[in-house]
Order: structure tokens, then sequence, then C-alpha cells
């Protein structure tokens, strides 16, 4: 039976069911296609209007979800704090509350606080996207993510995913954790215990504090960054430190299997949490991940668009 979208926003793969992922992850496939054509547009969003708000910085996910946009024949506006009414102390809900007068059908929304999405998709009746909320939620990059292990190992469930890092801080091993679970893969988190709570043992995952316990067996290793910019304490010695005992490179990749993925969502600090040679070596798919998020971001644009009233 053919599976239908209803949602208006998407906020946290939490919210999502295994139903729901697999629309996006499928529908994305079709968007993967239009990409690789000689013309890499479609009409899907002609005459919606789409801005991008971004309170916190963002390379990839900003340039993705423009450029979904884009090949979605949106208009698309972009806000940044700096310029706009925030700094004359305007609340986001104000804000938000002015850009749905426009008219406008979606906002993509980054921002430092948890919840900013779920508060305004409760509150405004334009279509929300969570691009990133603090420690939250990131669903396209954990999406994008799922949508890549598919694609190279044929299969997510009974796969052993290890997710190496600050998991304390990131939104996306949440998120990869919530959407992992719910498509049946074995989630290994490892990292130093005060950025790796053993509490999150509760949600069915596995906490290490061997790295090469969790490296052993993974077919896919996904490395997070180590968040400085969440961090209010000091959680590890220092970045050397951290990189002697957790840190990716040709010492340790001789516990990694011949075919794991090594992944990263970006941006990487090279030499701390991966070594050049491996973020660039022949089982790195982290570009790949890149060129999947525009599907993956299309396809979560196209769906919601089509549930707005
Ligand atoms: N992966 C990710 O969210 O990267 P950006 O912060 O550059 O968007």
């Amino acid at each position: 039976m053919e599976f239908t979208w209803t949602k208006k926003d998407l906020l946290s793969l939490y919210d999502l069911s295994r139903e729901e992922i697999l629309c996006i992850l499928n529908t994305a496939e079709e968007f993967k296609k239009v990409s690789e054509r000689n013309v890499k547009k479609v009409p899907a969003l002609r005459g919606k209007t789409v801005v991008n708000l971004f309170v916190e910085p963002s390379t990839r996910t900003r340039v993705s979800f423009e450029l979904a946009e884009q090949r979605l024949s949106a208009d698309i506006i972009n806000m940044n704090a700096e310029t706009s009414s925030f700094r004359k102390g305007e609340t986001l809900l104000d804000t938000l509350r002015n850009i749905q007068a426009l008219q406008v059908d979606i906002v993509v929304l980054r921002h430092s606080c948890t919840g900013a999405p779920n508060f305004l998709a409760r509150e405004l009746n334009v279509g929300v996207v969570n691009a990133g909320d603090g420690a939250h939620s990131h669903p396209t990059q954990a999406l994008l993510d799922m949508f890549t292990i598919r694609e190279k190992k044929g299969r997510i469930e009974g796969l052993n995913v290890s997710i190496i890092g600050d998991i304390l801080h990131s939104r996306v091993a949440r998120s990869n954790i919530w959407g992992l679970l719910k498509l049946g893969a074995n989630v290994t988190i490892a990292g130093p215990s005060t950025l790796v709570p053993k509490e999150f043992e509760k949600v069915g995952v596995r906490v290490c504090r061997d790295l090469k316990d969790a490296l052993k067996d993974a077919d896919v290793i996904n490395l997070l960054r180590i968040q400085h910019e969440r961090q209010h304490g000091g959680y590890f010695p220092g970045t050397g430190e951290y990189a002697k005992i957790f840190g990716i490179n040709a010492e340790t990749m001789k516990y990694v299997k011949p075919d794991a993925l090594i992944m990263h969502p970006g941006p990487v600090n090279r030499g701390v949490e991966l070594d050049s040679a491996i973020a660039d070596g022949p089982q790195s798919v982290i570009l790949e991940q890149v060129t999947n998020g525009l599907a993956v971001r299309m396809a979560v644009l196209f769906l919601v668009a089509g549930c707005l009233k």
C-alpha cells in the first residue's frame, strides 16, 4: 500500500514513524535522479515561497537547502540574524508572524535554542523545517546519513553503526540514534565518559568507552566534531588528548573493517576526530553525504509543501 505524507512540518526524527522516514528516503531517491540530469530543475514548488532563516552559522545545510529550493523552482528569501530586526530586539515569534503575513509558505530554521522550530510550528500556519536546533535535533542531517548508508550498503536493518565523539552536545547524534533505531540498525556510541553519558543506554544504544571496541564490528563509523560552542566546562584535557584516545588515524584504522563506511556530518576538525588521510581516503563517504543532502532536502520540501493549506 502506498504511504501518504501528512505533516506540514519536519521537526525531528523522534516524531516520525518508520514509514514516514522511509517515505522521505524513497522520495529522495527520485530527486537524486533530477540532479543527475542535464536539466536539474523541476517545477514542484513553483509559486511557493521559502524563507531560510539561519540564526546560527552553517555552510552545508544552508547552501544545500537553498539549492534544493532552486531546483524545485521555489521563490527564496535568505535571512540572517545579523541583518534582521533581531538586532533591534524583535522576538523570533514576531519576526516569523511578519514573515507569515507576507504569505510565505515554508520557513527553514536553524537556531541555537532547543525547541525553537517546534514552538514556531505550533504558533504558525506556515510549514516549518528544522535545519538544526541547539543540541536537540538535525533531522535532515540524519536523513542524509541514512540515505547514504542505504545507498552504499543496500540496507540499514541489522547494520552496526558506531557514532563516535561529542554525543552529549550533538543534535546529529540524537537524530541519527532516533532514525537508525527505527530502521533496525544496532547503534553504538563512544567517546569520553563526560561526553557520552550512560543514560543513552535507556534508549537502546550500546555505550562504549573503548575506541577499538566501537570500531571492530562497525559497518558504519560516523565521527562527530567536538562542539566547543556548546560546551561550558572542561569535558576532557584538550584536543591533542582527544585525538590520541578517540581520533581516527592510520593506527586506529587497523581496527576498522575494510568495507566500513567513514562518515562525518562536517565541519571536520582535521587531525582531531579524523586525520586527513582517512577523511580523504577510499572508505570516506563524506562528500557523498553532502551530495545526498541535496536530494533529501528536495524530498522534505516537496512533501511538506504538499501538506500546506
Ligand atoms: N552538517 C552541518 O549541519 O553542517 P553546517 O553546520 O555547515 O550546516
